[in-house]
């Protein structure tokens, strides 16, 4: 695609307390290329080419928060909140999402067809209203079996956790589907290790208490995850073996200790019983 290699046509921009470096091209429409610095408004994400007309639309602009559904709220750590937007609802939110993410990703193909997409915001709370901290988006519908299109956390937030917050939201919401999930291709490098670092906890936490051996079938069942991605991820750790045609995990209980302690925190964690969402239909 002619955009992957196009230069960045914004050096950085404003958004709520953080003014952040911009890292890619973003098709933005044409009266804002070329621009030092874009100011986003914070909760409806709408951008101005001046500080000015940005505050003046603050102003006029009612909203505290995303416009979506509420999905998620944990008091508990870091004020969080996940809200549902959906792509037809609130087209004007989700494209504006859509050229901020894309600032900052790579070889994505970005969908401006907003319409086919929910968007799970994730933000902190405080008095002054939610702050937005990333998002990952989901096709209403995939054919491939797909439960995250794109993932951001936005820099100011990186390191803190929050990818691996948004990557097991993902997958708590394909548990609740009752399917197994896997994430659009291709990752980029900092959201491959994310996920091999997920994918390495979820299973290692289940072959450590199960007795006995346990299939890969049953590890998706439990976990959600693709079983292509378990037979990757464990052959990338060498615990399994192809024996007589079939896969066959081989895995001491002081391997399995030794690779979870190797494998990192989980970082901010879901708490599944707090999650309030019904699967799209
Ligand atoms: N350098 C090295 N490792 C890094 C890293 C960096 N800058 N950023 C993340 N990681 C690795 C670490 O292993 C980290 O775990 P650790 O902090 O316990 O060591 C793990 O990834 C996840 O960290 P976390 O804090 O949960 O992730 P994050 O909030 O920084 O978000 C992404 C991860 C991928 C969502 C984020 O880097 C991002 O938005 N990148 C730009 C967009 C993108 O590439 N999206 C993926 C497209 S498929
Ligand atoms: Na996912």
């Amino acid at each position: 695609h002619e955009e992957f290699t196009k230069v960045k046509n914004v050096d950085k921009i404003e958004l709520g307390r953080y003014e952040l470096e911009t890292w890619y091209f973003s098709p933005l429409p044409p009266e804002y290329n070329n621009c030092k610095c874009l100011y986003f408004a914070e909760y409806d994400l709408a951008f101005f080419k001046t500080r000015d007309e940005m505050i003046r639309h603050l102003r006029k602009c009612k909203l505290q928060h995303p416009p979506g559904d509420e999905i998620y709220r944990n008091n508990t750590s870091r004020n969080l909140t996940s809200e549902q937007v959906d792509g037809k609802k609130e087209k004007q939110y989700c494209q504006n999402l859509c050229y901020l993410a894309k600032l900052f990703l790579d070889h994505k193909t970005l969908y401006y067809d907003v319409d086919l997409f929910l968007f799970y915001v994730l933000c902190e709370n405080d008095e002054r209203g939610s702050h937005i901290v990333g998002y990952f988006s989901k096709e209403k519908c995939s054919e491939e079996g797909y439960n995250l299109a794109c993932i951001l956390t936005l820099p100011s937030y990186q390191r803190k956790g929050y990818g691996k917050f948004l990557i097991a939201m993902s997958y708590e919401l394909s548990k609740i589907e009752g399917k197994v999930g896997t994430p659009e291709r291709p990752l980029s490098d900092l959201g491959n290790v994310s996920y091999r670092g997920y994918w390495t906890r979820e299973l290692l936490k289940v072959l450590q208490v199960r007795e006995g051996s346990v299939s890969i079938k049953e590890l998706s069942d439990i976990t959600a995850i693709k079983t292509d991605d378990i037979i990757s991820t464990l052959q990338h750790l060498n615990l399994i073996q192809y024996q007589k045609g079939q896969h066959v995990i081989c895995a001491a209980p002081s391997v399995i200790d030794r690779t979870l302690k190797a494998a990192g925190s989980p970082g901010l964690e879901v708490d599944p019983s707090k999650i309030v969402w019904t699967p799209y239909s």
